[in-house]
């Protein structure tokens, strides 16, 4: 993979009095609202004089969520504690932990602290597995940087926080912390996978470059991959693909991969990502400012490999097939134009209003071709597909789309485990009756009013009855300069890719290889159709 290889942080987990661990920087959390020092840590302040018990009783450190102390200890074998207010015990969450042990890896690492040690147990209201966890997805995610092609690296080559102990209370808590962490590092490194890849600058990420990293993912966990090139594609006749990709000297590919993880069961998930590797609006060219950040176009696609990724190095027990269409919009005197009459993979004839629009003509192949060739049992696609649902919810909550509400459900649960925020927005047969063509079957753009909806109808067209998951992701995958997103979730980057998508899919997969039993009412419909 080019993906630059950092220099690995070792985990260590310890089962040790706090007072007795030796490392350059030890983490405490604070609560809002309490005073006097939690118990577990009175041996270690008695080590120090008191001062930890002096900052909060003076207020000091009010235990506001991420406010931060730092206090320097001499002649003692831990050389800074890191205070970082957790909130009110109250309001904990584990995404609360997952953020302050973001803001907490940060501070160690710009104080240069070659390690930091994360103190588990009873003063916790969460039980150490699942701190474990929340602290690996923190720390991984909190610490990524994107700086390969700055050659000023921030000193974080030499700097790196190598070492990080878990100091866990009770022995029978060691593997329980082990386990947590080993999968949270596993999901918050796939989510910097896919935040790396919406990084790379579109220049250097064009269709076949995106390929080439599916066929390292595929070529290092042994999945199966077939990459299909724009004369297959042509010869699968998929209209929306070729149209999109045509004014770009860069020709579109298609991505297969699949992951066996139930061999023994029929069931397969179908996962399709939008993969424009620059989105300049075709013919139909956006205004030059902000057009950079269409680098991003491609963050379903990515979502879609990292989950992927993740799922298979957890071996989760379910069949996971993904179709990735990857084609770059451009003018050019090749492009498409309003106006043209595009006939899709499904035979279904589009009327192109909008080059601009063109998410959904490669998203409607790919999903004609997965469900009714490739036949899984349902399928979730990932798209940064419209404005307006940045519009409609901003940029940390992501719009669903459902023709099934058992499959909803399973959205929503797997959200909640992974703090990521979708909101349902609906597929009512009016927005479908917007997206009838004049001169087509359908038009590719509904106008300005409700466009996520109108835009889903769309990809409905495409989806047949498989159980079908539609996640509009243009408001949530890439920052820019944006606070609301990182101040309530500071493991969130300010400026460029989330890696949105990665970890909801992962328990969406798990939650799948869990309840078969619920897989046969997925058909159920939630919108009459
Ligand atoms: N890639 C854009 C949507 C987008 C907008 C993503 C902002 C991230 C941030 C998509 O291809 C697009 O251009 N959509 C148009 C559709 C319209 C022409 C019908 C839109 O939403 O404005
Ligand atoms: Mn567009
Ligand atoms: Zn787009």
């Amino acid at each position: 993979m080019s993906q630059e290889k950092k220099s690995a942080m070792n985990v260590e987990i310890t089962c040790s009095p706090i007072h007795k661990v030796a490392a350059s920087s030890l983490f405490l959390p604070v609560f809002e609202e309490e005073k006097s020092l939690n118990p577990h840590f009175s041996k270690l302040d008695k080590t120090c004089a008191d001062v930890i018990a002096r900052i909060l009783e003076t207020g000091e450190n009010s235990g506001k969520f991420k406010e931060f102390s730092i206090v320097h200890l001499a002649n003692h074998p831990i050389s800074r504690i890191i205070l970082v207010g957790a909130g009110k015990r109250k309001d904990f969450s584990l995404n609360k932990w997952r953020g302050i042990l973001a803001k907490a890896a940060r501070i160690a690492r710009r104080a240069k602290s070659p390690d930091l040690a994360v103190p588990f147990g009873p003063f916790l209201p969460c039980n150490s597995q699942d701190a474990a966890q929340a602290a690996a997805e923190g720390i991984y995610l909190g610490l990524y940087r994107y700086e390969k092609f700055k050659n000023d690296k921030n000193g974080s080559e030499n700097n790196l926080l190598k070492k990080i102990h878990l100091v866990v209370s009770e022995e029978k808590e060691m593997e329980a912390a082990r386990k947590g962490w080993e999968k949270g590092k596993i999901l918050a490194e796939a989510a910097n996978f896919t935040r790396n890849l919406i990084n790379e600058p579109p220049n250097i990420m064009i269709p076949a470059f995106f390929a080439d990293q599916a066929r390292a993912v595929a070529k290092l966990l042994n999945l199966e991959i077939l990459v299909l090139e724009k004369d297959e594609i042509e010869k699968l006749e998929m209209g929306g693909l070729l149209s999109v990709g045509k004014g770009s000297s860069n020709p579109p590919r298609l991505v297969i991969l699949k992951y066996q993880g139930n061999p023994k069961s029929k069931f397969t998930l179908g996962l399709v990502g939008k993969g424009i590797t620059f989105d300049s609006g075709g013919i139909s060219i956006k205004p030059s400012e902000n057009m950079h950040t269409m680098t991003s176009d491609m963050s379903g696609a990515a979502a879609c490999l990292g989950a992927l990724k993740a799922a298979a190095e957890l071996k989760i027990p379910l069949n996971i097939l993904s179709v990735i269409p990857l084609a770059e919009n451009l003018p050019d005197g090749k492009a498409y134009k309003p106006g043209d009459i595009v006939k899709m993979y499904s035979g279904k004839t589009v009327e192109i209003i909008n080059t601009d629009a063109e998410g959904r003509m490669i998203l409607g192949d790919a999903l004609a071709y997965i469900t009714k060739t490739l036949k899984v049992d349902a399928v979730v696609d990932l798209a940064t597909l419209t404005g307006g649902v940045v519009v409609a919810l901003g940029q940390t909550v992501s719009g669903v789309f459902s023709s099934s509400e058992p499959f909803f459900q399973m959205l929503m649960k797997s959200a909640e485990k992974s703090s990521e925020k979708f909101w349902p927005l609906p597929l009512f047969e009016e927005y479908g009756t917007q997206m009838k063509g004049t001169l087509a079957d359908l038009k590719n753009s509904g106008g300005r009013y409700g466009s996520p909806c109108t835009a889903a109808a769309f990809l409905k067209e495409f989806v047949g009855e498989t159980p079908w998951l539609h996640l509009d992701i243009a408001g949530t995958a890439y920052m820019e300069s944006d606070k609301t997103a990182y101040q309530q979730n500071p493991y969130l980057p300010k400026n460029g890719a989330t890696g949105i998508g990665v970890r909801t899919l992962v328990y969406l997969a798990e939650e799948l290889s869990q309840n078969m039993s619920q897989l046969s009412s997925l058909k159920e419909v939630m919108v009459e159709s």
